[in-house]
């Protein structure tokens, strides 16, 4: 057990922005820090860190808490685990009480992945430093391959001598288990029950997780005979998951944050040259092909990635496609491609440090602008390839889930293309639909959105005539949205509550209504509503009973409420996402006075946009029969249900006094 004081000195010493910031890239916005939460997939920040309360909260997942748990949680570490992380980080001497054998027996298998890794990594790096054959063979390699020391060191890089027990002897004689060599994969077990060393006669490239820790390793052969696997490779273990590993992440993140950029490469000796270039945000798939977890990876740190190719054809053409996975994930892609079959490492030390650093930084091209020149470029003035590579481009930018970027992107298109904007938009929205169709044997799904940016929800009259195209508007695009956290409906449905409790209390006098309370109006253009939150359908009719039997309830009613899923709303509700900030009262008395001023198109926006996402969700309901349905004669009917429908929504309107435009 970690001993009382050195548990207070931790807590006393970690820095709550440091402590996240190892992992999320943070920005400041106001007094608060925000960033893009690890725990859950998302693409706009909503993770937000508090320096002067030490803690940090997600409003998109809701997972919250101090420096222990965040590394609790994003390392799965149990708590003395985390502390000794966080000592580890701080220089902090851990003192710790006795504790059982079995206790430090459980605790400790992981902790022995890790500590025979770290034990294998030095050894292997002894022997290429110190060791015989390392030397004439490993470091030589490595040398004449034209690798400084410095980065071989900073790499950890090593040598596995030619024998079939060599890292077996050493660690068992160093005190450590057969059965974690093995679970780690640097033994292996034969048939006959012998245990043998994986690596051997190979230069390793040990991989790290990214807070540092040895996971696995990539081992080289030097032989040229065809017939040896160029690489062999740790296998899965409890430590190691190949799939959402970046080879160089850990030597990476820092830089990659400051650029606001990530090199993509291939190899570990490219990751190696690149960063010998002085170039140190880059890191590798490395064995494995790109997986979305590793794109995500990236995405917690920058938004940018820049991929770095060997220039054969072949290789270009074949990787194009798997760049679409990037762009889903709504980063921005960059490529740089090197000249005559070269790829990064060898046109590192091709051309040197400093001319090798200027090439890329100049000749960094858009993804899907250098696609479109190079894939037009080859069907040169063959009509029928150019129409299949526009459509090949076309269905890159239907990848890019933002829109705007995408529109942009058309734009840019059109002109490299030399075709008419309105038919790339159209041949990208054939496509939406199709991509919808096929995603969709359910019903539609809503669209992504985190609460907040729905916080201020003040109405603003928008043009929504009836679409030339009915699935410009509805659905399909939507529905695209690769997760959903909070569907549209439960957005507007928790904006109206936090309404309530927020102005519930406040008397108004609009147009026809005389000195209402806007508890009492709210809950009036309820009754036609059914919520689809369950907790937020309990407030309201809980507010409704309550107004029913001639009592106004307060905000603080819910918040002190005994079931604790209504207090927990109701508290979420009543601290926006800016509560976080130092001057909190401040703040919050801005925004509060944003929306008083304007209490009137708050609140009614508020109503308008809870019933225009029901209106919509039947809409989308009926714009999805349309597609199916195959017979004129429904087709007709299912088309004037939808413009019925489209004349409810503007009655809405009407009668909260507000006009559709159109
Ligand atoms: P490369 O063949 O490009 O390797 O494979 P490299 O690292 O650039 O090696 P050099 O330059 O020839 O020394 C790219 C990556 O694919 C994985 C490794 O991670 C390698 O770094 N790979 C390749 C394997 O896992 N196994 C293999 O047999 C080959
Ligand atoms: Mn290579």
């Amino acid at each position: 057990m970690i001993n009382q004081d050195t548990i207070s000195k931790i807590m006393d010493t970690a820095r709550i922005e440091e402590v996240v910031g190892d992992f999320v890239a943070l920005k400041k916005r106001g007094t608060s820090l925000i960033g893009n939460c690890p725990f859950h997939n998302e693409k706009t920040p909503s993770f937000n860190v508090s320096v002067t309360k030490g803690i940090y909260k997600c409003f998109g997942c809701g997972k919250g808490g101090d420096s222990v748990h965040f590394i609790m949680d994003h390392e799965k570490y149990s708590y003395p685990e985390a502390l000794k992380y966080l000592a580890q980080k701080y220089n902090i001497e851990v003192e710790e009480t006795v504790q059982s054998p079995q206790n430090i027996e459980a605790q400790n298998a992981r902790e022995s992945l890790y500590i025979v890794s770290e034990y294998a990594a030095n050894y292997f790096s002894n022997e290429l430093w110190t060791g015989s054959d390392g030397r004439a063979i490993g470091l030589s390699y490595f040398k004449e391959r034209g690798f400084r020391e410095d980065i071989l060191k900073k790499f950890q890089v090593g040598y596995s001598p030619d024998s079939w027990d060599a890292l077996i002897n050493s660690a068992v004689g160093a005190g450590h288990r057969e059965e974690y060599l093995e679970k780690t994969g640097l033994a292996i077990r034969n048939d006959k029950g012998k245990l043998y060393d994986r690596f051997r006669g190979r230069v390793l490239f040990p991989i790290h997780n990214f807070t540092g820790r040895v996971i696995g390793f990539g081992g080289r052969t030097l032989k040229t005979d065809k017939n040896v696997p160029k690489y062999v490779n740790s296998p899965e273990s409890d430590i190691y998951h190949k799939s959402n590993v970046l080879y160089g992440l850990y030597h990476a993140k820092k830089s990659i944050r400051e650029f606001d950029n990530c090199y993509l490469v291939e190899g570990y000796a490219d990751v190696l040259a690149v960063h010998q270039a002085g170039i140190e945000n880059v890191v590798a798939s490395s064995g494995t092909s790109l997986t979305t977890e590793q794109i995500r990876l990236i995405g917690r740190f920058t938004q940018n990635v820049t991929i770095l190719y060997d220039g054969d054809a072949a290789g270009i053409k074949a990787s194009l496609r798997g760049l679409d996975m990037i762009l889903e994930e709504g980063l921005n892609v960059k490529v740089v491609l090197f000249p005559d079959g070269h790829d990064p490492d060898s046109y590192m030390h091709h051309v040197g440090a400093g001319e090798f650093k200027k090439y890329i930084e100049t000749t960094r091209r858009d993804f899907i602008l250098y696609k479109a020149t190079i894939l037009m470029k080859e069907a040169g003035t063959d009509p029928i390839k150019r129409a299949g590579i526009i459509r090949d481009i076309i269905e890159s930018i239907a990848k890019i889930p933002d829109e705007i970027k995408a529109a942009v992107f058309i734009r840019e298109c059109s002109s490299l293309l030399q075709v008419e904007e309105r038919t790339l938009l159209s041949e990208l929205n054939k496509m939406r639909v199709a991509k919808f169709k096929k995603a969709s044997g359910n019903s539609p799904s809503p669209q992504t959105q985190s609460f907040q940016q729905h916080q201020s929800n003040a109405y603003q009259p928008c043009e929504d005539g009836p679409p030339d195209n009915l699935f410009e508007t509805s659905g399909p695009y939507e529905a695209t949205a690769p997760t959903v956290e909070t569907s549209i409906d439960e957005v507007q449905e928790k904006e109206i509550v936090r309404l309530l409790l927020a102005f519930g209390h406040e008397l108004v006098t609009w147009g026809g209504i005389d000195n209402m309370y806007i508890g009492s109006f709210i809950i009036q253009n309820l009754t036609d509503v059914v919520f689809q939150d369950k907790l937020c359908g309990l407030i309201i009719e809980t507010y409704r009973a309550e107004i029913e039997n001639g009592h106004l309830p307060v905000a603080s009613q819910f918040i002190q409420s005994k079931d604790r899923d209504v207090a927990d709303l109701a508290i979420t509700l009543s601290t926006s996402p800016y509560s976080l900030s130092e001057n909190w009262e401040h703040k919050h008395d801005i925004y509060v006075k944003d929306e008083s001023v304007n209490l009137k198109s708050t609140i009614l926006g508020g109503l308008f946009h809870l019933k225009k996402a029901k209106i919509a969700g039947i809409l989308s309901d009926i714009a999805n029969e349309i597609k199916t349905e195959a017979d004129p004669a429904n087709l007709e009917i299912l088309m004037h249900k939808f413009m019925a429908m489209k004349g409810v929504e503007k009655e809405i309107s009407k009668h909260l006094g507000i006009t559709i435009l159109k």
